[in-house]
């Protein structure tokens, strides 16, 4: 079990500049009351120095919500590991099923995007999930647990430590549809074994975070399953009221 529970935001394509300053200030002003969480925001490329700016001195921690496999030249559209650095970027989202759906990313891909992040020192958030006829055929664990070894091939059990898994039941994301805690928390179980296995005790330490349709009123109850260590949040996330709700169940 980690030492902290872990609340990441990924704001997706939405926000703007006004939404980093009423969320920033909003958090600051009631940082007493999820004292014991850790707070990524991941907001859209374009908001991170905004965000960094304003998180300057808080406890807020900034992300992204993709990266590039490659560390420069001649790729247009795409953003290296060393200026997310460069940017006061600390972690990365890597194979959102946003992404994998919507911009074709595969495993291979996805590993590669990996093992760069990791070379630069960056926290990988890991994201997998079942769709939903995939959960109907009763293939889960099946795909969930192909995604993440295939994700983590070759990573050395010294990074292990900055790897975070989020498991997101496509099935879950956007719809309003979530994950009872008991379903969510058998395949977080499962994944607890897994990383054990591929690093060993260090596994232990992984946080594992639960997506999809994460709300104020489902939080408490997802976030106090054994294995969920934290929630990936998007809508929600958007909107400051809930995101301190959600922030505050995890403490
Ligand atoms: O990255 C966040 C997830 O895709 C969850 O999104 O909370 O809007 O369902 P959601």
């Amino acid at each position: 079990m980690p030492n902290a529970s872990l609340v990441i935001a990924n704001w997706k394509m939405n926000g703007n500049k006004a939404l980093v300053k009423e969320m920033t200030a909003f958090l600051r002003d009631n940082k007493e009351q999820f004292n014991a969480v850790d707070v990524v925001v991941c907001p859209p490329f374009t908001l991170i120095s905004d965000l960094t700016r304003e998180c300057y001195y808080d406890d807020i921690a900034v992300g992204a919500q993709n990266v590039s496999e490659h560390e420069s030249g001649a790729y247009t559209g795409e953003v290296s590991t060393s200026q997310l650095k460069e940017a006061g970027v600390g972690c990365v989202l890597i194979g959102h099923s946003e992404r994998r759906q919507l911009f074709a990313e595969n495993d291979e891909q996805i590993n590669r995007k990996i093992k760069s992040a990791l070379s630069a020192d960056l926290q990988v958030v890991l994201c997998v999930g079942e769709n939903k006829s995939q959960r109907d055929a009763g293939e889960t664990w099946n795909v969930v647990s192909q995604q993440v070894k295939n994700a983590l091939q070759d990573v050395a059990t010294d990074n292990a430590g900055k790897i975070v898994v989020a498991y997101e039941p496509v099935w879950a994301i956007g719809t309003g549809d979530t994950a009872t805690p008991e379903q969510a928390q058998e395949v977080h179980e499962n994944l607890r074994a897994l990383v054990v296995d591929l690093f060993g005790e260090i596994g232990n330490k992984l946080p594992l975070l639960y997506g999809g349709s994460v709300k104020p009123d489902n939080a408490k109850e997802l976030f106090s399953q054994k294995d969920i260590d934290g929630g990936l949040i998007g809508g929600a996330s958007l909107k400051t009221d809930d995101f301190l709700s959600i922030c505050q169940a995890a403490q």
